[in-house]
């Protein structure tokens, strides 16, 4: 077999065959097959795409490329969740404690932030001795123990994907729904879970920019989880706007132990109850009625905030600065954003919000650089308010006082000020079961 063939067969819309895709993925991974062919394969199926059959046999062999978790040493039903990536997304912070604290088992590895998307393991490790790497015992007894844990992705978990994305990453060839099906769902299914659910963010901040896409992707991604045996559901979120008000590391994790107190934004509150409702759900809890209702309990009797600093002690943490934020390392420079006309906010290009995080210091620049964990926003102004001349829109927090400037243009450019107040999005778009 050749590689060369077999992308003059997917140049042609061609269907490749189980063998050929275990070929190219075997082939990719132990380094016979060069980046530059495989860049070529990438671009082959970003423009002529492939059906379900090859998409769900490219899932397998790239979970199968590393280690398959085995998560039976933890009682009872495991539910991951997983965001196709957004801005101020910090939903897992609130959702697995929200179901650990109501008796489902949440054994999760998450990713850095990737572009101008955050990161659940950058936002943990603003947590001073917040351990994001255990080994398989600890990562076990603390879900054993807490009901759930927060930890990185391990180095061996479809690595497959790991060098696919990378190359993706820089061959413009991300935004293809075979590709993020399958990089997706190959790393839930090697990381062992009964049951998946599946945020898939819409509009300008998300990866899919339309409905419609957004929706086929769910679909792909649903009957992957199913057809290997794993109950799956995703919901269709928006990310036209940034989720919450805080945008950057430290400040996302005072805004999810805000929603855990039961004092949190409210477009970030629903969306976490509507996914921990879900998760719930699928792992036998009631129905989803029954599951809100014990979600919106255990927020309100303090037991998934208690969840959470339980686990953050359990992992080397210290829970205190999530009872007094003043702890948190504070950005020594701040400047605010004020409104140059009366209006309403008509846009708010999230892509450039989160573009605007990262300039500040709270993403990377290029992938070695450092995360500076109280840069970031607090947005004072979402999509729809009205505003007045000299309002302030946003703060923004940095150590890097040079980069205010290119923050401030950047995030001009990013928000509109217009004469008529625009209808609101929904926050959750569809349910795909
Ligand atoms: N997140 C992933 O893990 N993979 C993709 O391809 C896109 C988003």
């Amino acid at each position: 077999m050749r590689m060369y063939d077999l992308i003059t067969k997917k140049k042609h819309g061609e269907v490749l065959t189980d063998e050929e895709i275990q070929f190219m993925i075997t082939g990719y991974v132990n380094g016979e097959i060069p980046d530059y062919q495989m860049s070529a394969m990438t671009m082959a199926i970003w423009f002529n795409g492939m059906n379900d059959h090859e998409i769900t046999e490219l899932t397998k062999v790239m979970a199968q490329s590393g280690d398959m978790i085995d998560l039976s040493a933890i009682a009872g039903k495991k539910v991951d969740k997983h965001s196709t990536g957004g801005v101020g997304d910090k939903t897992t912070l609130i959702v697995a404690p929200i179901v650990a604290a109501c008796g489902g088992k949440v054994a999760k590895m998450s990713g850095r932030g990737l572009g101008h998307t955050g990161g659940t393991v950058d936002k943990l490790e603003a947590i001073p001795g917040y351990r994001t790497v255990l080994d398989r015992k600890e990562f076990f007894d603390t879900v054993n123990k807490c009901g759930m844990s927060l930890i990185g992705q391990s180095g061996n978990l479809a690595p497959a994907d790991k060098k696919l994305y990378a190359l993706r990453d820089v061959t413009a060839t991300v935004d293809s729904i075979p590709l993020i099906a399958s990089s997706i769902m190959s790393k839930k299914l090697a990381a062992g879970s009964d049951c998946i659910l599946l945020d898939v963010k819409t509009g300008s901040g998300a990866f899919m920019k339309t409905l419609d896409d957004s929706i086929k992707l769910a679909q792909t991604m649903v009957a992957i989880g199913e057809g290997a045996g794993r109950r799956t559901v995703a919901l269709i979120t928006d990310m036209d706007t940034p989720l919450g008000f805080g945008i950057g590391n430290s400040l996302e994790v005072i805004e999810s132990m805000d929603v855990l107190k039961g004092r949190g934004p409210a477009d970030l509150t629903e969306v976490s109850l509507q996914l921990a409702e879900n998760m719930l759900y699928l792992v036998g809890k009631g129905t989803i009625e029954e599951c809100r209702a014990m979600a919106e309990k255990a927020i309100a009797d303090g037991s998934a905030f208690e969840t959470f600093c339980t686990m953050v002690r359990e992992q080397g943490g210290d829970d205190s600065v999530l009872r007094d934020y003043e702890k948190f390392a504070q950005a020594p420079y701040k400047q605010e954003v004020l409104a140059e006309r009366d209006g309403f906010i008509t846009k708010m290009n999230a892509e450039e919000i989160g573009e605007t995080s990262v300039i500040l210091g709270a993403g990377r620049e290029t992938k070695d650089s450092d995360i500076d964990f109280s840069a970031g926003l607090v947005l004072h102004k979402k999509f729809g308010d009205a505003v007045k001349k000299g309002d302030s829109l946003v703060t923004l927090y940095t150590s890097k006082e040079a980069s205010l400037k290119d923050a401030e243009r950047l995030y001009r450019e990013a928000v509109v000020i217009g004469d008529t107040q625009p209808v609101k999005e929904p926050l959750v778009y569809a349910r795909v079961e």
